[in-house]
This record gives structure tokens, sequence and C-alpha cells, in this order.
């Protein structure tokens, strides 16, 4: 069977570099894809929202499931268009997907389910939300963006001359457009954060090794938000009596709540939590794969990764074997492009390749990568993921730096400190 990968990401890589490995799978195609997933899969150029050239491609190469990486076309209804035309494919439908579209239709659902999350008040317009916000005592608050705004719609803010600011860029300003068009407040947690990811046909639920990403730009966890400067996997923050503690109080209520609300869900359910004092809440739902998450996630999955989203897409996740995960941890190390994440150069050539490919037990995962000529060339701020796995935590660390000293290119750059977190 042929699979095609919606995507152009390090995540993408990971996945069809996974897929490609199922004895089941006969071709992957990833569109767009970038220089480095084209070493690994075929690259087809069409845009991942141009669903009519996505389904004519679909049908004309005999692709039997189709796989969506981003949020965006399923936001924007990808699911929907291809079962519209009987093609299978593994993702949630657009009112699903919705969970990660509207984070007001998120809170609400969370708060019918019953699931932990932070206290929120919702507003329709940005005066309502000044004068909630002139009205409150000073103290720390969360503002957000409703709609998708790649990350950046949300703002923590120290008191109320910051809250008041945030609530002008996204009412007022409209710095994200329509997604501003309504705005959520929410109280402000503490903790560690940390995400769990599960694969569910609406019924089962097989939730995945846990990880953490880094989200901020800088050494020690310092800096502005990114969309994430590496991850590691297993996390000892995430013990086993803790992840069945959220299997229940978080994945299955949500599961079910959804599927009450005529909105039944198929595809990754990703909870970015917080640990607080009072146990795990969560702060958001995703609808895909994190990245760079699941670049060392998939690292260290044995089983059969096609298997699992051909099941979950049937409906038929009850009936596959329990997942096997390496023992190995491993890590991810993302490089990124002077810059990054405010404006970044384009077009550098990258060296040293073939040589971090030849460190043992490491992958480089490409994320923005084009090729120029015989060059491959940074194309984007979040270039590659450099990922290795180790006996343990430090020993995967060590590997993916080493493979990271062997690539340069002007004003490359990477945090050093990923996973120490979960090294003592
Ligand atoms: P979100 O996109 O909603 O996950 O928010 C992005 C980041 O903002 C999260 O990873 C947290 O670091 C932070 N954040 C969001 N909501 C809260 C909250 N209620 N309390 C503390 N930090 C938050
Ligand atoms: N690494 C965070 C995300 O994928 O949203």
């Amino acid at each position: 069977m042929n699979v095609l990968i919606v995507g152009s990401g390090g995540r993408e890589h990971a996945l069809a570099w996974k897929i490609g490995q199922s004895p089941r799978v006969d071709k992957v195609f990833v569109a767009p894809g970038n220089a480095g997933i084209a070493l690994d899969a075929e690259n087809v150029d069409i845009a991942p929202t141009d669903f009519a050239r996505l389904i004519q491609f679909a049908k004309q190469n005999n692709v039997g499931l189709t796989v969506v990486g981003p949020e965006l076309p399923l936001v924007e209804g990808i699911v929907d268009a291809f079962q519209a035309e009987k093609l299978k494919i593994f993702g949630p439908s657009k009112v699903a997907a919705e969970l990660e579209g509207s984070k007001i239709f998120c809170k609400n659902l969370l708060r019918q389910a019953d699931v932990p999350t932070a206290d929120y008040h919702v507003f329709r317009d940005a005066e309502s939300a000044l004068t909630f916000v002139k009205e409150r005592e000073d103290v720390p608050i969360v503002v957000k963006a409703d709609g998708l705004a790649s990350g950046k719609g949300v703002f923590v803010c120290q008191g109320r001359a910051e809250a008041t600011d945030a609530v002008i860029r996204i009412g007022k300003d409209k710095e994200f457009g329509k997604a501003g068009n309504q705005l959520l407040i929410e109280e402000r947690l503490d903790g560690p954060e940390a995400s769990i990811i599960a694969i569910t046909d609406g019924q089962t639920i097989v939730t995945l090794a846990p990880a953490q990403d880094h989200k901020r730009a800088h050494d020690g966890d310092q800096g502005p938000n990114t969309g994430g400067m590496g991850a590691y996997s297993p996390t000892p923050l995430i013990t086993p009596e803790m992840l069945q503690s959220i299997e229940e109080r978080v994945l299955v209520p949500t599961v079910h709540a959804l599927k009450r609300a005529r909105r039944p869900f198929r595809g990754v359910l990703y909870a970015g939590l917080i640990l607080t004092n009072q146990g795990p809440k969560v702060l958001e739902y995703n609808v895909r794969f994190g990245d760079p998450e699941c670049q060392p996630l998939m690292m260290r999955l044995k089983s059969d990764l096609f298997e699992l989203l051909l099941a979950a897409t049937d409906g038929s996740l009850d009936r596959i074997e329990p997942l096997e995960w390496t023992t190995d941890s491993a890590v991810c190390v993302v490089m990124a492009s002077a810059g990054y994440p405010g404006k970044y150069e384009r077009g550098r050539p990258i060296r040293g390749l073939e040589a971090a490919a030849q460190v043992p037990n490491v992958k480089v995962f490409h994320a923005s990568t084009a090729k120029v000529g015989d060059q491959i060339v940074a194309d984007g701020g979040r270039v590659l993921g450099v990922t290795a796995t180790g006996a343990t935590i430090a020993a995967a660390k060590l590997q993916a730096y080493t493979a990271v000293k062997a690539i340069r290119w002007d004003g490359a750059w990477c945090r050093k400190d990923i996973a120490d977190r979960a090294i003592f």
C-alpha cells in the first residue's frame, strides 16, 4: 500500500521515516516535504491546504492511507474532504479538530467533562476583556487569542499592565488576525509542563510513551517561546501512576465528551499539561503529533506505526497488540537559523550532514531544508532535528550533540542543554 503524508517539517520527516519501515508499505509520498525528507520518501509538490490536488494525487497514485502532520489542514477540514471521496485518512474531522482550532471550544468542553484545567473567562470583544482586567486584582493571568496563531497568541502576564497590552495586541491591533476575534483570560498555573500524546479511534485510547519538549529559545528555559528547541523521551516527570491518572481523568473524559457533543474524535490527541500541586491540569489540546516530540518518539517506537494509524482510521484500535518501545532513551536537538524565532535568513548551505549521519544511533530529521543545485540549504527557522538514542538520556544527549558538532552553516545555533532537566 502507498501512504501520503501531508506536511513538510521535522515531524513529517520522522513519520515518513517510520512509516516507510512497515513491511506493509510500498511507497511513502510527502506533500510537500523538504530536502531531507526526499532522502527517505518521495516529495510531491502540493501545498497541505490544496485539498483538491491532494485528493487527485491520492487517487492517481494508489494511496491507501493519508496521514496529516500539521493542524491547519485538519482545522480546515481535510479529513472531511478525503472521506467524501471515499479515501482513507488519519486525523480528526473538521468539527473534532476545533479542539485545537478554538481554545474557547476546548475550554468549554473541558469544563463540561470535568477535566482539570485553569479557570477561565471568555470575551467576545477587546472592550469587555479590558474592563475585566481593569476591575480584577492585579495578579498574574494569561491572555489568549481563541484561534490558531502558530503558538504565538498566548501571553503569560505578570499583572494588569501586561494583560492590558496583550488584550490590545490580540483584540484591537489584531496581530493574529481573526484568531483574535474572541479572547480567553485564564488563571495562571504554576508547575513543570509535560505533554501526553495518544492515538484514538474514538473508542479506544492508545497512549504513547511520555515525551517533553523545550519551548523557550535559550538555555535554562529562558527567552521567547518557540515551536520547540528540542525534546526527549521518556521523561522522569511522568511516572506510570501519573500516566494512568492522566488517562483516566483527562483523556478518557475528553474522548467521551467529544462523542457526546457529536464530534467523535479520531486521530492524535496531544494534551499539553501543567503539573500543579493539585495534580495535572490541561493547558491546551493539539490534534496532531508534537513537533519536535514526534522525533524522539518515532526513534523509540518498535511497533509498526502504519498498523497503528490504519487501525485508528478503521476504528479497530481495540484489536492491536500493545505498543512496544525500546528501553533506550531518545533526545532531539533542534538546530535553528540566526534570528529564529524572530526574522531569520534563508538559503545558507549546510555542511557536514554526511558526517553527522555516520554518528552511531543518530538520525538527522530535516525540519526546513531545500535543495539548491547539489547543495542542501537552510530554508526556515527550525532547520534540523538531530535525534539520537542511548541507554540513558545522558548517553542519547551526548550522541545527539556529537552529531550536532559535525553540522555547520552560517548563523546555525542550538540550545546546549536539551534534556538536562531529565538528567540528575
Ligand atoms: P498554549 O498554546 O495554550 O499551550 O500556551 C502556550 C504556553 O503558554 C504553554 O506551553 C505554557 O507555557 C503557557 N501557558 C498557557 N496557559 C497557561 C496558564 N493557564 N498558566 C500558565 N502558563 C500557561
Ligand atoms: N512542541 C510543541 C508543539 O508541537 O506544539
